[in-house]
């Protein structure tokens, strides 16, 4: 990639977005040779014009160059996330998440690291944080994981939401979080069987049909893996940073920076890392077991270059609090995993400046 050719790049804006075409993830290749630069982009859109439009766009910001005289374009459009891009690129700029101040993604390479539990005590936890005005902060979460949607589980919600005029989505709300969640809108017994496509385009308009109001921070639980369903919620979503979690062994950091090279890939700042299940403690003796081994969160901070936000350790009551519906943060408000999390919540609203 040549660092000229990717800034000039930079100044191109997806059609109907506030964000550039290199942000969104679509440059693969870009050279600088003999004054002819050559570009490869990739589309996930099916929508007809596209292509053109950016084809032109492209040529014309890169001949306007003192450094070029003459470009070739390359374009794949890609079948997979079909429908994904075309609504975008069709809609103005989604006014969703107009009235939110920050939208953090909680992600994981591999799953069952407790990406869920993190979101959900994460989100009560700061939603008992005073911000600037003295007010607690209004605090959102959703689930984006449509094959396994969890998060009403770990909550205690099951309510239906209302659907207000114009299709948009009334989140629901528990313990002061506003929550919403495809976990919601489908029946228990319903398998979520749906493929790629379809999975984006349902995820998509439910991110964008969800009317949050005024939030200080949206937390957005993403589905487990890299594939290409999280790559496109990473470009669709207009995230400010995400926190990767990842367990102790050294041997999950690997999995980890993969997680975090997608959000790269979009130019999404990665915020942290956080360690859960990092150790078993004696109430005892106050000892700690190293059940997992040890160094895995700090490790993967260092390799990411980014800051190591806190452990949380394994705890029976996180389990419990998530199989009862109520967060350990809620139920337990002086216990040593809730302090874990508030710690956490505390450097997470830093990072963010939203308190
Ligand atoms: N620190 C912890 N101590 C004890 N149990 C935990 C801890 N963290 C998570 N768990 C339990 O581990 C299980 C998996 O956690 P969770 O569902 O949050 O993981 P996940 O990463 O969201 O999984 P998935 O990849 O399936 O979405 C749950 O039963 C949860 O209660
Ligand atoms: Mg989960």
């Amino acid at each position: 990639m040549d660092e000229q050719i990717i800034s000039l790049l930079k100044q191109i804006k997806y059609p109907g977005f506030s964000r550039d075409i290199v942000s969104f993830g679509l440059v693969s290749k870009a050279t600088l040779e003999n004054r002819m630069a050559s570009v490869k982009l990739e589309l996930s859109s099916s929508e007809p014009t596209l292509p053109q439009s950016i084809r032109n766009s492209v040529e014309q910001c890169l001949l306007a160059s003192d450094l070029i005289d003459e470009v070739e374009v390359g374009i794949v459009v890609k079948k997979t996330t079909d429908g994904a891009g075309s609504q975008a690129a069709q809609d103005e700029s989604p006014k969703a998440f107009d009235g939110i101040k920050k939208i953090v993604a909680v992600a994981s390479g591999k799953g069952g690291v407790g990406k869920s539990t993190l979101a959900v005590n994460l989100a009560c936890a700061l939603s008992n944080h005073e911000a600037e005005t003295g007010e607690t902060l209004k605090v959102g979460l959703m689930d984006c994981d449509v094959y396994g949607p969890s998060v009403p589980l770990l909550i205690g919600a099951s309510e239906k939401p209302q659907i207000l005029r114009e299709n948009f989505l009334a989140p629901v709300e528990s313990y002061g979080v506003k929550l919403m969640s495809m976990g919601l809108l489908v029946d228990e017994e319903t398998p979520v069987v749906w493929r790629g496509p379809m999975v984006m385009k349902t995820i998509q308009q439910f991110a964008e049909n969800v009317e949050w109001g005024d939030l200080d921070v949206l937390l957005i639980d993403l589905p487990p893996g890299t594939g290409d369903a999280q790559l496109s919620l990473a470009q669709i979503l207009p995230l400010d940073g995400a926190i990767i979690i990842t367990t102790p062994q050294k041997a999950a950091m690997d999995v980890a920076r993969r997680g975090a090279r997608m959000f790269e890939k979009v130019n999404v700042p990665i915020l942290g890392v956080v360690e859960n299940m990092s150790y078993l403690l004696n109430p005892d003796t106050q000892e700690k077991s190293f059940l997992f081994g040890q160094g895995g969160g700090p490790l993967t901070a260092q390799a990411l270059k980014t800051g190591f936000l806190g452990e949380v350790p394994i705890d029976e009551e996180i389990r419990l609090g998530g199989d009862h519906g109520i967060p350990v943060v809620v139920s337990n408000p002086e216990g040593n995993s809730t302090k874990a999390f508030d710690s956490i919540a505390n450097s997470l609203a830093d990072l963010v400046r939203i308190s």
